[in-house]
């Protein structure tokens, strides 16, 4: 796989974007050099309509109106394909083994966004992207549809209430930051009080390196998140390193930060978007096994040695009773024609990709890479012994090229950003991001419902 280089600003981080935008390239060309009129007719009409649906739809909106029906306009998008299936209750004993992350972008008009923006204190300005001047809202409106089961609706007050005297926390890099956002302006939508929730330092939720721990003070809960971009430990080289060895991640040991989170009651790791070269090696950070720096090591290899060091102290260092472990896997970005320097967009993408089969799995490295890890990581402890969910958001993502700030980072009066500065890494709020604490809610709560069933039985 190739790769591409990714930015030293916060703003956004590292892209791997090449190989889809090189499969939209290929389709693209396919389409226009297609002798035939009438399928480029096709085309055109389709996107006219899909135009003056949206059109139409964003008016009625606009002037407030609500007539019943409006939203079956959109009915077609489900196209059927899933009719004829009948589905389950997640959270029911039927429920039990439904892969929730298979399934569909359905439009619901009527229940999303799960909140608005402007009415959320804990956003960073890079995620408003409504607030910064994107004109349309239809990224907000999607509801993931797993194929075979429905999702429980999420419920602010009783996943506070399932939080209460706990701690959740989020993990990683700033993609983990974007969905540790989401949850806190999800659950931060049922309190009235807003000062009853607070940074228990004082800190302000701007970008800054670190950690946040915010208290929701009625429920005696913190939903907290640490910036780990690598979850392995990043320090000095050993004494007498070469001099271009600025850093060296040491693959053999967690981050330091580790001894914070470690007892947490609720664990959301990601990693993925800073394992690559120009986030590494490029500016002096090495990779270090024991007291040996291994100057060849390639940035995948190294990557798979860190999965498997957090792997190792989940089972060597967590009390599994008290503490739930979840992972989220690579969130994909969309640069198309480009990277993040070279002019990649994904500016005027309204809507997501409806077809899911246009994205190979293999398209991300670091996704394939984490799935070979944990799944030979499952099969030597058949016991039970590690248990970990996974948040295996990446292909359902893949499908939301429409959701990412684009141009809109910049607060209203300095945005929006020029054409070639674009975040296609970063996720608008409200956004996808939702969609990915609804599905750690719906396995938040399954794994309850298995653990009282499980008692029944043992009475
Ligand atoms: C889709 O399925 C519904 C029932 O499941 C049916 O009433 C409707 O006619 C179908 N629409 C199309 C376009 O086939
Ligand atoms: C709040 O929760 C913590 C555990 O996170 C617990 O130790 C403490 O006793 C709780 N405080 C109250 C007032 O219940
Ligand atoms: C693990 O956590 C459980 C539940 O909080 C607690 O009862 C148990 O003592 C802990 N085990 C160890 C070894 O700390
Ligand atoms: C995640 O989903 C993909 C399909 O999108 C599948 O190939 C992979 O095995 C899944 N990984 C895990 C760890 O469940
Ligand atoms: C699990 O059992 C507890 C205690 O009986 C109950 O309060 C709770 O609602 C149950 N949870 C679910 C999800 O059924």
């Amino acid at each position: 796989m190739s790769k591409t280089p990714s930015l030293q600003s916060p703003q956004v981080p590292a892209s791997e974007a090449t190989p889809i935008s090189e499969l939209c390239k290929r389709l693209k060309r396919l389409r226009l050099f297609e002798p035939s009129v009438g399928v480029l007719g096709f085309f055109i009409v389709t996107l006219c309509l899909i135009g003056c649906f949206f059109y139409l739809d964003y008016t009625a909106a606009a002037r407030g109106l609500k007539f019943a029906g409006r939203s079956e306009r959109f009915s077609w998008l489900e196209s059927n394909r899933s009719a004829e299936v009948k589905r389950v209750d997640f959270l029911g004993e039927e429920g039990t083994g439904c892969d929730v992350f298979e399934g569909d972008w359905v439009w619901d008009d009527g229940n999303y966004p799960l909140y608005e923006s402007r009415d959320c204190r804990f956003l960073d300005e890079g995620f408003r992207c409504n607030e910064n001047g994107r004109p349309d809202l239809f990224y907000t409106k999607w509801r993931w549809q797993p194929k075979h089961c429905n999702l429980p609706r999420f419920d602010a007050r009783l996943m506070l209430e399932k939080l209460r005297d706990k701690r959740l926390v989020f993990v990683g890099d700033s993609i983990g930051r974007n969905q540790w956002e989401s949850l806190l302006c999800m659950l931060s939508s049922a309190i009235s009080d807003a000062n009853s929730i607070y940074e228990v330092n004082g800190s302000p939720i701007t970008k800054h390196k670190g950690f946040l721990v915010f208290k929701f003070n009625e429920f005696n809960c913190t939903i907290e998140y640490y910036r780990a971009p690598f979850l392995v430990l990043q320090s000095r080289p050993p004494v007498g390193s070469a001099e271009k060895i600025k850093t060296t991640l040491k693959l053999d040991q967690m981050d330091w930060t580790s001894l914070r989170w470690r007892d947490a009651d609720i664990l959301v790791f990601n990693t993925g978007h800073w394992w690559n070269y120009e986030k590494t090696t490029r500016g002096g950070c090495y990779f270090q096994e024991g007291s040996e720096v291994k100057l060849e090591m390639s940035v995948e290899h190294a990557y798979k040695r860190a999965i498997e060091t957090v792997f190792q102290w989940i089972q060597s260092d967590v009390n599994r009773t008290k503490t739930q472990i979840y992972f989220r896997t690579f969130a994909p970005v969309h640069f198309r024609g480009g990277d993040w320097k070279s002019g990649g967009t994904c500016h005027l993408e309204t809507l997501p990709e409806l077809d899911s089969s246009l994205m190979p799995s293999e398209t991300w490295t670091q996704f394939k890479i984490f799935n070979e890890v944990f799944s030979s990581t499952s099969l030597l402890s058949q016991s039970g012994a590690f248990e970990l969910q996974v948040l295996n958001i990446t292909r359902m993502s893949s499908r939301r090229k429409d959701g990412h700030a684009s141009l809109y980072y910049l607060p209203p009066g300095i945005g929006p950003a020029p054409m070639h500065r674009q975040d296609c890494s970063h996720w608008c709020l409200p956004g996808v991001p939702d969609s990915w604490n609804e599905l750690l809610y719906a396995l938040f709560l399954k794994r309850e419902v298995e653990a009282n069933s499980s008692l029944n039985k043992a009475v």
